[in-house]
């Protein structure tokens, strides 16, 4: 009993009421302002068959132009019928809150005869974006990793009344342990109410039947009224979305919608879809926890697989082995890698020996040239030399000629005179 009383008084330290005011009740006001000042990183990924408005809701939720025709042509203009990753990113500013939005696109999704495998490039990129992170996470700097992992996928059901495709059901199937998955009913407007109900519940039906695990919203552990408005929404998973990119006037009131004939479908009228549903959970309430999940548990999960050396499947790489045969192999392949390494050591001690002899024989060649101008210019000295002593000679012998005298004769004659 004593050890378990010991134990709980490690786990619940005793609250202390302060004296006076230290400070740190400021502390969350410090986070705040840094997370504020550092701005926030969202990644956004939309799936969904062409033409089932993803652009449009997409412009609706960030309320700006994202995508404009120039950059993202219609299903008319789309020339490509494989899937394509296209990352638009933009800077979105909302009372001095800065966030960097990077929509991740998948045109061509379900465009072709046969979409068997159109999933790969879409979990390639999602992957792509996890070795990355662990890349940076790796470095010896790891200042300011930038988050470009994929935090959200929104994946557009197309408003068939019929339930889910088997497209549907492969693509989550494959991705729901890999992202944060929701599904959203595309153009919400062209059900009734009533049918919309059923196309619901038949769309959770399947999820639930084929084991499909979509982003489940957590509710706020503190505040009890949020928890209730939360609860209200949820029930309204999947979304049955609408947008637009026109603002409208109805009564005086200038709105975001879609005008028929016969009335008008406000894209933020809960009584309409459940766009702004969708967005406040997204947006405003959830965004920092879809990050975390994909922190925590999508993320996670990968570096496990990697680090475990498992395929993407989950299996083992070096499955059907048994230990022996696993050393043997690798075995194989150290001694392998090592004949590789001498093979090169002996090719670099080859090409060094090369380098050397060449420069010797450069060196040589050198030596004997520098040599060869040097005994030329001695040469040209002496011939010159013995011209000049020539000359002298002449030059003697012509004098001693004119005065009849030899210079022996003169230097005896001086001798004898100095000496008297
Ligand atoms: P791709 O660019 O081919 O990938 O298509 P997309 O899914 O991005 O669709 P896009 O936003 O380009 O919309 C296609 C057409 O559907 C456009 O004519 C839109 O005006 C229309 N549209 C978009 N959202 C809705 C909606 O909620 N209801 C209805 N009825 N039409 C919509």
């Amino acid at each position: 009993r004593q050890e378990k009383e010991k134990q709980q008084a490690i786990v619940r330290p005793k609250v202390k009421e302060l004296d006076g005011y230290v400070g740190f009740a400021n502390l969350p006001n410090q986070v705040y302002r840094k997370a504020v000042k550092k701005g926030f990183e969202f990644t956004l990924m939309v799936v969904g068959e062409s033409g089932l408005g993803k652009s449009t809701l997409i412009n609706s939720m960030f309320l700006s132009d994202i995508y404009n025709q120039e950059q993202h042509p219609g299903p008319s203009f789309r020339a490509k019928k494989t899937v394509a990753v296209e990352t638009t990113k933009v800077l979105l500013r909302e009372n001095g809150v800065n966030l960097t939005l990077t929509i991740v696109d998948t045109p061509g999704f379900g465009d072709a005869v046969d979409n068997s495998n159109c999933w790969t490039p879409i979990i390639d990129f999602v992957e792509s974006k996890y070795e990355e992170y662990l890349t940076a996470e790796s470095r010896v700097h790891r200042k300011a990793i930038s988050d470009s992992r994929v935090h959200l996928c929104l994946y557009f059901i197309a408003p068939s009344g019929h339930g889910l495709k088997q497209l549907d059901i492969e693509f989550m199937q494959r991705l729901h342990d890999k992202v944060n998955v929701i599904p959203v009913i595309a153009k919400a407007d062209t059900l009734t109410p009533e049918e919309m109900q059923q196309f619901k519940k038949q769309v959770l039906n399947e999820i639930a039947q084929n084991k499909i695990k979509i982003y489940d919203f957590p509710e706020p552990l503190e505040d009890e009224e949020e928890a209730k408005a939360l609860r209200q929404l949820r029930t309204r998973v999947p979304f049955a979305v609408v947008g637009s990119n026109t603002v409208i006037e109805v009564e005086g009131r200038k709105v975001r919608g879609r005008k028929y004939p016969y009335g008008v479908v406000e894209v933020e009228n809960l009584d309409h879809c459940d766009f702004i549903a969708l967005r406040n959970m997204v947006v405003r309430t959830h965004l920092q926890d879809l990050k975390d999940v994909t922190n925590n548990v999508h993320y996670e999960n990968y570096r496990c697989r990697k680090l475990a050396g498992l395929g993407n499947d989950g299996k083992t790489k070096l499955s059907n082995k048994n230990p022996l045969a696993q050393m043997e192999e690798e075995k194989r392949e150290h001694d392998s890698k090592m004949k590789k390494m001498e093979a090169e050591m002996e090719q670099v001690f080859e090409m060094k020996v090369k380098e050397k002899k060449q420069k010797l024989k450069d060196s040589e060649l050198e030596l004997t040239r520098r040599h060869e101008e040097r005994k030329k210019a001695l040469e040209l000295q002496i011939r010159e030399l013995e011209e000049r002593r020539k000359a002298f000679e002449q030059e003697k012998a012509e004098w001693e000629q004119q005065n009849n005298v030899t210079l022996e004769e003169l230097r005896r004659k001086s001798l004898e005179a100095n000496s008297k």
